[in-house]
């Protein structure tokens, strides 16, 4: 059996159309969507990532403003802008690119941000929000993670799924999220005993170490879902996932590639979080 691919690119240019067409309706009462991000020093990829999301959003219709700050920046003076963009009634989404120059606490500065602003969902109100189930803004690449397992119509019910990888914005969101919609949920991590045991018994099988390689033909169950959160470089220096992609195919249902999976999707899910702020925000 060869896996089905899930196509994030392609579904990310559907949810950009639909967040274009709802971003139109807002503008026709007279509102412009409007996200800020702010980056501080000059790390070249989060250049690019800003990069990214500035033009994604301009391209949605949505406004998208760009603040750059020298490394030098004092934190205080961060937390000063951040509260004046928390009272500007006129921008919905603030977005501070991580990561932060080494005198900062990154915490602090997240803390910082209104909740209802927090189109990153990484706020611990927005986490709070997401462990009990009201509405808050959730983490972006979990998110889109659910929409590609939506979009396959997959009813996650009763289902076991298995997450690797309990980092704050990507895994154990994941775990909630898959954890509200009926499955049961296991999290592995660096100290999960035998990671095969547990993944082989796994219907869905999220990937999100960093690592290459962590999840091999022999430890996926034929028919499981695979979506790879990974974003590593071979020895050639070719992008690839955690996920053995040509072994784990022989043997999943469905699997998504990187690139053009995940990685889409989570830039995507941005723009639907800064459409919600607006849209919350009019009411
Ligand atoms: N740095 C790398 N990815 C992200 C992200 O999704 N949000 C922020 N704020 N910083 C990042």
């Amino acid at each position: 059996m060869t896996a089905q691919l899930i196509d994030g690119n392609a579904l990310a240019r559907q949810i950009r159309a639909e967040v274009a067409h709802r971003t139109e309706a807002l503008k026709a009462r007279g509102i412009q969507p409007q996200l800020t991000i702010v980056l501080v020093g000059d790390d070249p990829a989060s250049q690019v990532y800003t990069r990214h999301k500035v033009n994604d959003s301009t391209e949605t219709g949505l406004g998208a403003t760009l603040e750059r700050y020298p490394a030098t920046l004092a934190e205080a003076q961060l937390l000063d802008r951040i509260r004046a963009l928390n009272a500007d009634p006129k921008v919905h989404g603030i977005l501070v690119q991580l990561p932060l120059p080494g005198h900062m606490d990154a915490s602090k500065v997240i803390e910082t941000i209104s909740p209802a602003k927090d189109v990153d969902g990484f706020h611990v109100a927005s986490a709070g929000a997401l462990v009990t189930g009201q509405p808050g803004f959730w983490p972006c690449t979990p998110y889109g993670c659910m929409k590609m397992l939506e979009s396959i119509g997959y009813e996650l019910r009763g289902r076991h799924a298995v997450v690797i990888g309990r980092s704050n914005i990507v895994g154990k969101p994941m775990a909630l999220m898959l954890l509200q919609k009926n499955a049961t949920v296991t999290i592995c991590h660096s100290a999960t005993a035998d990671l095969g045991a547990m993944t082989r018994q796994a219907d869905v099988v999220v990937a999100a170490v960093g690592k290459r390689n962590v999840l091999t033909a022999g430890m996926v169950k034929p028919g499981a879902v695979v979506l790879d959160v990974g974003m590593n470089r071979d020895e050639a220096g070719k992008l690839c996932g955690d996920v053995d992609f040509e072994g784990v195919r022989q043997v999943a249902g469905w699997i998504t590639p990187v690139p053009g999976g995940v990685g889409p999707m989570t830039r995507a899910m941005l723009l639907v979080n800064t459409l919600e702020a607006a849209e919350r925000a009019a009411g």
